[in-house]
């Protein structure tokens, strides 16, 4: 979004580098390949853990029609607080959600929002700096709040994480964006 944005993005990840994952935040270059793969349905759900500064928030609300609901995760205080400044638009509404809270609690969230499971989630969480406990938690969280046909699109700079995508998804690596710092691969999983 905007330059402050971004610098607050840097001053969190020097304090909180293994919650945060990265410097900088994700190029456009990646947030519109992160996008590529969703297709548009009516009065559709997306999801987005780990939003940051919103540069895969800006992309999704001006990708998708105004029926489309978005539920936005991020749990850094500083960010949040940012990112309900500049969504406040959207926020009044209803058309974005904003939860600040860990996204392994989604399908609490969903529940108390009476929101029924969603089409898709969009993440760009660290995985691979997260427990196994935390990633299982996480991976079961997304399971339970996707619909069947729904899809979870994950972006990662190293394939680390990979064997343990694949163990709780049918999963297919269906990109690596260059023009991005790092490079970053594009994870697509369906339910199992
Ligand atoms: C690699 S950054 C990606 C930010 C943004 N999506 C982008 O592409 O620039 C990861 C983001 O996830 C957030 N995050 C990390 N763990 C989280 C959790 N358990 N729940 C919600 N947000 C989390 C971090 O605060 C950070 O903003």
């Amino acid at each position: 979004m905007c330059t402050t944005m971004s610098l607050t993005f840097v001053k969190e990840a020097l304090k909180n580098w293994k919650t945060q994952g990265s410097l900088l935040p994700s190029t456009s270059a990646l947030s519109r390949r992160m996008l590529e793969p969703l297709k548009v349905s009516p009065g559709m759900t997306i999801v987005e853990l780990g939003a940051g500064t919103g540069i895969i928030t800006k992309q999704i609300l001006s990708k998708f029609p105004e029926d489309c609901r978005l539920i936005v995760f991020e749990n850094n205080r500083n960010l949040a607080k940012r990112l309900r400044q500049d969504l406040q638009t959207n926020i009044r509404r209803g058309r974005v959600f904003l939860i600040e809270d860990d996204a392994a609690k989604l399908p609490l969230h969903l529940k108390s929002l009476n929101i029924p499971p969603v089409h898709y989630v969009i993440s760009g969480l660290p995985i691979a700096n997260f427990d196994h406990a935390g990633r299982e938690r996480l991976f079961r969280a997304i399971t339970e709040s996707m619909r069947d046909d729904g899809a979870y699109i994950q972006f990662q700079y190293l394939l680390t994480s990979w064997l343990h995508v694949r163990r709780s998804f049918k999963a297919k690596i269906i990109g690596l964006e260059l023009r991005n710092f790092p490079p970053a691969f594009i994870y697509k999983c369906r339910k199992k």
